[in-house]
């Protein structure tokens, strides 16, 4: 969706340079973009770490996470456009260094990713504005969590626009980069044949289904506070459901785009006491086997006796609105469940009336947008099963597997997420009364469902709970 508008010259400042997500995501993602030439323009990486102090430690440490394809010429020719701001304290004196590394090149756009806890948004704020890098081309990319409920998370937003404004802050949700969810835009707004079908006419219901295999990993802290509601409902799928459900927007425009969005939200039923008893499911995870691998439970992998903290979150929901007026909404996701896997599904109504009543089918269409780990998308028809006598069915998919049908690497979402906030496109980036749309709904939720809803075990390496949520004749899509 970004438009093809130059990149300027630039810095990119890494706050966090040498944490988790700098190593694996971002550092990488501007590597192959380097490589792919779209960083031709001079450009400076600066990661900023407390306790680093050189620049050979850093590339050390970053190098594993670098492709294997990644030669030494290469990664020279990368790295030659580093310098590493050691800044052991947010405090005026100590940003000594990042000015004299930024003042070389005054002319340049300054992007100032912060890969930190909020906690510490303030300081930095305060430090950069205090030295004077925030000027009207400087951008700042900010990582969630953006607080843990909407008055948190509106003081986050308040502080930032003090030094930023809205047009220079790009708040990164890394699925709406993921290729299928691009391609969910060019689905739905460039084939009119799904378009058409797109509502509650012809929609039974929709499912959204982001698994994880993996646990919680040495995050055991982070989780424990956040819990999966927060951690992936919040952000990640309710802006696919935005990308799934919402109008078209007149243009690709970010705004134009990003409103329509918003209506979304803004028409999710709220819930309340009884819808959440009745279409809340919270779990957690125990012991179990995933890949023939023993593993721990949640209680153990976090080292404690217990916790109400939930791994596992599914609901139903609907949009009150024209186009999905009581169309049930799954949302569903999980960490520890069978296998790594997520996507979205239109379960298409059945026909009006059926000629074929030996069908053991149901008569209806089914559309799979898979985003992990595979991208495709299946349209499952039924189709006859060849050979004399009755009809007999099968239900088949017409798959387009983008791995087959494209030669090019799958971009992770972060490279493309980058390029556009270089670009200062922000059609991708969650705007502040989207934000704040997401979290009033969500607080609907959170402000009573652990009283009403109490925690239910799933063994690692299962589906988990959630069955009794569904409708009659509703299954959730699991593979
Ligand atoms: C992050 C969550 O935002 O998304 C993690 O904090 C989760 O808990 C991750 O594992 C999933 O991202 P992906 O791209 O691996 O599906």
């Amino acid at each position: 969706m970004a438009t093809r508008t130059k990149i300027d010259p630039f810095n990119i400042i890494i706050f966090g340079g040498d944490g988790d997500l700098s190593k694996r995501k971002i550092i990488p993602a501007l590597y192959f973009r380097f490589t792919e030439n779209q960083l031709k323009l001079p450009f400076t990486v600066i990661p900023v770490s407390r306790k680093m102090s050189d620049l050979r430690t850093f590339i050390d440490l970053v190098d594993e996470y670098l492709p294997k394809t990644a030669t030494a010429e290469k990664k020279k020719a990368f790295f030659e456009n580093f310098e590493l701001a050691n800044i052991p304290k947010h405090t005026p004196e100590e940003y000594g260094k990042l000015t004299e590394i930024i003042q070389r090149n005054p002319n340049r756009q300054n992007v100032y990713y912060f890969s930190v806890p909020s906690s510490a948004f303030g300081e930095i704020c305060s430090c950069l504005g205090q030295a004077n890098l925030i000027n009207d081309l400087s951008k700042v990319v900010l990582e969630k969590p953006l607080g843990h409920d909407l008055e948190s998370s509106t003081a986050i937003n308040d502080l930032i626009s003090s030094y930023f404004k809205e047009k220079q802050i790009f708040r990164i949700d890394h699925y709406l980069g993921k290729e299928t969810v691009q391609n969910l835009m060019v689905l739905r707004f460039a084939n009119h044949l799904f378009e058409r079908a797109w509502n509650a006419e012809n929609v039974e219901s929709i499912q959204i289904t982001v698994a994880e295999s993996l646990g919680v990993e040495k995050r055991a802290g982070y989780y424990d506070d956040t819990g999966a509601l927060l951690d992936m409902v919040q952000n990640h799928l309710l802006q696919l459901l935005c990308l799934v459900a919402m109008e078209p927007p007149a243009t690709l425009d970010p705004d134009a785009v990003r409103n329509e969005k918003l209506k979304v939200l803004q028409s999710l039923r709220p819930m309340d006491k009884s819808s959440i008893a009745e279409h809340v499911v919270r779990g957690q995870y125990t012991r179990g086997t995933v890949n023939n691998d023993q593993l721990n439970s949640y209680l153990e992998d976090i080292e404690r006796y217990e916790s109400e903290t939930e791994t596992f979150v599914a609901l139903k929901t609907y949009i009150d609105n024209w186009r999905w007026k009581n169309v049930p909404i799954y949302l569903r996701t999980g960490k520890r469940m069978k296998k790594r896997y997520s996507d979205i599904v239109l379960n298409f109504k059945e026909m009006p009336h059926s000629i074929f009543p030996d069908s053991k089918f149901p008569l209806s269409n089914k559309l799979i947008i898979r985003l992990q780990p595979e991208e495709r998308i299946e349209l499952v028809q039924l189709s006859k099963v060849p050979g004399p006598g009755g009809y007999r069915f099968q239900p088949i998919s017409l798959k387009l597997d983008f791995v087959d049908s494209f030669d090019n690497r799958m971009p992770d979402a972060y490279e493309r997420l980058i390029i556009d906030i270089l670009r200062g496109n922000q059609t991708l980036f969650m705007r502040k009364d989207e934000l704040e749309a997401a979290w009033k709904w969500i607080e609907s939720i959170t402000r009573i469902w652990k009283k009403q809803v109490p925690i239910k075990l799933y063994e690692s390496g299962g589906w988990g709970p959630g069955d009794e949520i569904l409708e009659e004749g509703t299954k959730w899509q699991t593979k």
